[in-house]
């Protein structure tokens, strides 16, 4: 394996260790005038790295966001495996799973990033065995794995729950069924498709989740050698095949990246060309914002997004799958929220946990009023800057959002929440006129 650019070297541990201790400072007030380039969809490359253990062939990822620690840990967990992986600086990620030399993604690694369980088909799929140590709840609720281990259990594999691991096994392989998802799950979705392409017959499954993502994935895996119908809809069906082959594919856009720097403009006004965005991902966030008073406009692969003078008015929002508005903009929704104009309700369906910016918001001058699982955001005239803290990604960057408005300093603190899922976040913001720097 060749790797002309410079590689990113792998090292989960010190990586988080460093970044715990950063601090992101921000002083408010500065329109954001400028271009942003949108990286690679996180939580596309994330599976797009596991579907490379279903070939022994290697797999190249371009546009690939290899400076997110959440990418870095999932090459961890693959070079446990036994996968040779190289990142590169110009977005490339070069992925090798010849052969397999472990089953076992251990505790250390999961608990730090639970993409990690997405393992489990693939490795089910290729090799007839799995350990995956459990991952537990997490900051924004319980999110069990029951619907991944359900369906590959219907899929013929035996599983068992010892010392905190999934054991998982299927001597014979895995073979076709019908699966009814309960509820929507991208991840279940996920490791269901890519469990199927390599299992004995056909798989349907209904009730699939529709992201942006999943399409991604699901078009990588069928240039890989994958038959799968249904991209995009609500039933899924794959006819397993023999074997898959590597390929080249380049990574769709981060929409929800471009969600935030769309709402960083709708805050702090003024124009930013956003580069390398899909609109048609986003039309849940850019019909309202444009009712709102914003001016969007798309202009090839770029969207301009501008807020001159207008102020914005409050509306309502309730997080769904896709098509659906997606709950991880809903943190900094909420931040554009609390200077509007008036109130507006969010309703959070998707996590049972995820409004852990309210009071962190509140510390910094927003009204706002949580009834179960809505929150009531009455606008306020102004954001006032303070020291906070917030324990996952979209919520740390929704504080990031309110420092770019509050009137004086923002020091957010855990920054290592924004390194797991925005790339080069400072550099882009202060590109734009934002004064923020690490400290
Ligand atoms: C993915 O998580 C994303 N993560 C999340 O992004 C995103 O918020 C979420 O999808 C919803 O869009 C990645 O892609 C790595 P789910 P996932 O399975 O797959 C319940 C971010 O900030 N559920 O669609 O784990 C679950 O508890 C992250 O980038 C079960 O009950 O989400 C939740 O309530 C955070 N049993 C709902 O389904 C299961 O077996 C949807 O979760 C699986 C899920």
């Amino acid at each position: 394996m060749s790797a002309l650019a410079q590689e990113i070297i792998v090292d989960p541990n010190k990586l988080s260790q460093a970044s715990e201790l950063q601090k992101m400072v921000i002083k408010g007030g500065n329109e954001l005038n400028g271009r942003i380039r949108i990286s690679g969809a996180k939580n596309a490359a994330l599976k797009h790295m596991v579907a490379c253990l279903l070939t022994d062939e290697p797999v190249n990822l371009e546009n690939c966001p290899v400076n997110l620690g959440d990418i870095k840990m999932q090459a961890a967990v693959l070079k446990t495996l036994g996968a040779e992986v190289v990142l590169r600086e110009d977005g490339m990620a070069m992925i090798h799973a010849k052969a397999i030399e472990s089953h076992v993604a251990p505790y250390d690694l999961v608990r730090k990033m639970r993409a990690s369980v997405l393992i489990l088909g693939p490795l089910l799929a290729r090799y007839g065995k799995a350990e995956v140590s459990l991952p537990g709840g997490c900051a924004i609720g319980t999110r069990p794995i029951d619907m991944h281990l359900d369906a590959l259990s219907l899929m013929g594999a035996e599983i068992k729950l010892d010392g905190g691991y999934v054991k998982a096994e299927a001597p014979n392989g895995l073979k076709g069924a019908e699966i009814n998802f309960s509820k929507v799950s991208v991840g279940a979705t996920e490791n269901i498709m890519m469990a199927a392409t390599l299992a004995k017959g056909v798989t349907i499954i209904n009730n699939a989740a529709r992201e942006p993502e999943i399409v991604d994935q699901g078009e990588a895996l069928i240039k890989m050698g994958a038959k799968i119908e249904g991209l995009g809809t609500a039933r899924l069906v794959i006819e397993g095949v023999e074997k898959l082959h590597g390929i080249t594919h380049e990574i769709v856009p981060d929409r929800i990246e471009a969600g935030t720097y769309m709402i960083a403009v709708a805050m702090t006004g003024g124009k930013v060309v956003l580069e390398n965005v899909r609109p048609e991902h986003l039309t849940t966030l850019i019909g309202p914002l444009k009712e709102a008073g914003m001016h969007i406009e798309q202009d090839g692969k770029d969207l301009i997004v501008e807020r001159n003078g207008v102020d914005l008015k409050g509306f309502d929002i309730m997080t769904e799958p896709h098509p659906g508005f997606p709950t991880d903009l809903q943190a900094q929704l909420m931040s554009l929220m609390t200077i509007c104009k008036g109130a507006g309700m969010i309703t959070e369906t998707i996590f049972e946990n995820r409004f852990m910016h309210v009071p962190e918001l509140i510390r910094m001058g927003a009204e706002i009023t949580v009834h179960g699982n809505s929150a009531l955001v009455r606008g306020v005239s102004g954001l006032k800057g303070a020291e906070v803290m917030a324990t996952d990604l979209r919520a740390s960057v929704a504080l990031v959002l309110a420092g770019l408005v509050a009137e004086g300093e923002t020091v957010v603190n855990r920054i290592y929440h924004l390194n797991r899922g925005y790339e080069k976040l400072v550099e882009k913001l202060s590109a734009c006129g934002a004064d923020i720097r690490l400290a």
